[in-house]
C-alpha cells in the first residue's frame, strides 16, 4: 500500500516508511463554524471551506506515503444541529462523493465507509456504498470515511452481535478476547490510528474511536480545520516523528 514509486519520490523529508510518518493518520476536523463565523461568514460558507482543505489534505497525506487516512466528516450527536445545517452537510457529502470519486479513484484511493448506515437516507446510502465498490480494489491510500459514526454506538454494536454469536453457541465467553472485540468494530483489519488530529482548539475526542484509539499519540492545534494546511500537517507530522511511544514498556533508549 505505501509502494507507491511516485508518491514517495516527492515526499521530500518525511519519507514514507520512514517512523515519522504514521501508518494510519485520523481527523477530526473541527471549527468550521467559528472559522466563519469570526468572519462574518454563514456557518455553511465555513463547511464549504472545509471541504476545500479536506481535498488539499487528502492529497498531502498521499505525497506524504500516509498508508490510511480516517476523517470524522459527521458523528451521531450531530443530528442534534439545526435541520438546515444537517441538510447542509448531507448535501455537501453528496457534492464530495460525486464530484471527488473519480479523482480519488484515479488516485488509486480505496475509500472505506465507517459509522451506522441503517438509518440513512437511501440515497446516501446508495453513493457511499457505490464509492466503497468502485474503489474496493485500488491499491494507494485508505480512506475512512467516518459518517454517522459514534464510537460507544459502535462498540455497543460490536457488544450485541458477540452476545448473538453466544447465544447461538457459535463462540464461548472465553474466546472473547480484544481481537474478537475489533473484528466486529466498523474499523476490522484496519490498524489503530497512530495519530489523532483534532483541529479548533478543543482538547476532546467528541465519541471517535475510542476503543481503536488506546495508543494513538495526539495533536491538537488552534488552527480552524477550513485554515489546517499542508504547512500545518507537515507541522503535526512532526510532532508525531519525536514522540517516544511507549506502549506500557520502557523507552528504547533505557534498554
Ligand atoms: C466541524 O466543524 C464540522 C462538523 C462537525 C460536521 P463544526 O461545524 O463543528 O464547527 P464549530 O466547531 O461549530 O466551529
Ligand atoms: C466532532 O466535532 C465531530 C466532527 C468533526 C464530525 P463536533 O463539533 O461535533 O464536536 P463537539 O460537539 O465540539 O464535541
Ligand atoms: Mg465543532
Amino acid at each position: 500500500m505505501s509502494g507507491n514509486p511516485e508518491r514517495q519520490a516527492d515526499a521530500g523529508p518525511l519519507a514514507a516508511s520512514s517512523p515519522h510518518v504514521p501508518r494510519h493518520i485520523a481527523f477530526i476536523m473541527d471549527g468550521n463554524g467559528r472559522w466563519a463565523s469570526s468572519r462574518g461568514l454563514t456557518r455553511t460558507e465555513g463547511h464549504r471551506q472545509g471541504l476545500e482543505a479536506l481535498r488539499r489534505i487528502i492529497r498531502h497525506c498521499g505525497t506524504r506515503g500516509i498508508e490510511i487516512a480516517t476523517i470524522y466528516s459527521f458523528s451521531t450527536e450531530n443530528w442534534s444541529r439545526p435541520e438546515p445545517e444537517v441538510k447542509f452537510l448531507m448535501s455537501l457529502l453528496r457534492r464530495f462523493v460525486q464530484r471527488d470519486l473519480s479523482e480519488l479513484h484515479r488516485e488509486n484511493i480505496r475509500i472505506r465507509i465507517i459509522g451506522e448506515r441503517q438509518s440513512l437516507e437511501p440515497g446516501i446510502l446508495k453513493l457511499l456504498q457505490d464509492a466503497e465498490d468502485l474503489t474496493r480494489e485500488n491499491t494507494g491510500m485508505d480512506l475512512v470515511v467516518a459518517f454517522n459514526y459514534g464510537s460507544r454506538q459502535e462498540i455497543t454494536g460490536a457488544v450485541r452481535k458477540l452476545c448473538e454469536k453466544l447465544a447461538a453457541g457459535d463462540l464461548q465467553a472465553s474466546e472473547i478476547c480484544e481481537d474478537a472485540i475489533s473484528a466486529e468494530l466498523d474499523t476490522a483489519g484496519l490498524p489503530d490510528p497512530d495519530l489523532i488530529v483534532r483541529t479548533s482548539g478543543e482538547l476532546r475526542l467528541s465519541n471517535f474511536l475510542l476503543w481503536q484509539a488506546a495508543y494513538s499519540e495526539f495533536y491538537f492545534t488552534e488552527l480552524m480545520w477550513p485554515d489546517f494546511d499542508e504547512a500545518a500537517l507537515d507541522k503535526a507530522l512532526e510532532s508525531f516523528g519525536s514522540r517516544d511511544r511507549r506502549y506500557g514498556g520502557v523507552t528504547a533508549q533505557a534498554l
